[in-house]
């Protein structure tokens, strides 16, 4: 998780790293945005939080959250995203672009020269976006979330680092 003490104020929203005690709002927010079986348990997002190289990041709209993204390294160059969660309200606004690139310069920062994600067949939204930040269909996993329901598997080549 990251450690640094930043806050930055951007797009009204103050963007700061995830702590351990944000996990109650992270697990309404991902419950509301994912369905049964695809959303995580408050034990496995605090699972993802305590990795070493796991990095977390949060948008605050004066106590609420807005929306959050958490992502690890692997191999020492590898970002995994894990999440990445939007307040419905919030859309279309350029607040996933803003987590999803903040997480990746953090995790390019550890290391990271490529980034790999997991997401529904059935989430024609996520797909668009991330296809719009730069993201290329690597595989399909079949029954990836169960029997019958796939994933596909997306990559982003080159990771640039960031400045902040
Ligand atoms: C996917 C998600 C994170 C996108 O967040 P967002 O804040 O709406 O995204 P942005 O406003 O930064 O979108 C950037 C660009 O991506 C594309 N995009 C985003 N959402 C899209 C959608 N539903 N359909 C088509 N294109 C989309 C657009 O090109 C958009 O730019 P534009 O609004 O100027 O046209 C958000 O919809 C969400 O939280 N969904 C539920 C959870 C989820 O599916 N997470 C991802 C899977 S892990």
């Amino acid at each position: 998780m990251g450690s640094a003490p930043e806050a930055v104020k951007r797009l009204m929203v103050t963007v700061r790293p995830v702590a351990l005690a944000d996990i109650e709002a992270l697990y309404d927010l991902d419950q509301a945005c994912f369905e049964p079986g695809i959303a995580y348990s408050r034990g496995e997002l605090r699972r993802f939080l305590r990795m070493p190289a796991a990095e977390g990041v949060l948008a605050d709209d004066e106590g609420t959250l807005a929306g959050f993204a958490i992502g690890y390294l692997s191999d020492g160059r590898i970002a995994h995203v894990v999440t990445l969660d939007v307040r419905p309200e919030r859309r279309r606004g350029g607040l996933g672009k803003l987590l999803l690139e903040d997480l990746l310069a953090r995790l390019a920062r550890s290391g990271a020269r490529e980034a790999h994600l997991e997401v529904s067949t059935e989430n024609a939204g996520a797909i668009a976006f991330y296809e719009k930040l730069g993201f290329l269909l690597r595989r399909r996993l079949s029954d990836y979330y169960a029997p019958g329901r796939d994933a596909l598997e997306m990559e982003k080549k080159s990771l640039q680092e960031r400045s902040r």
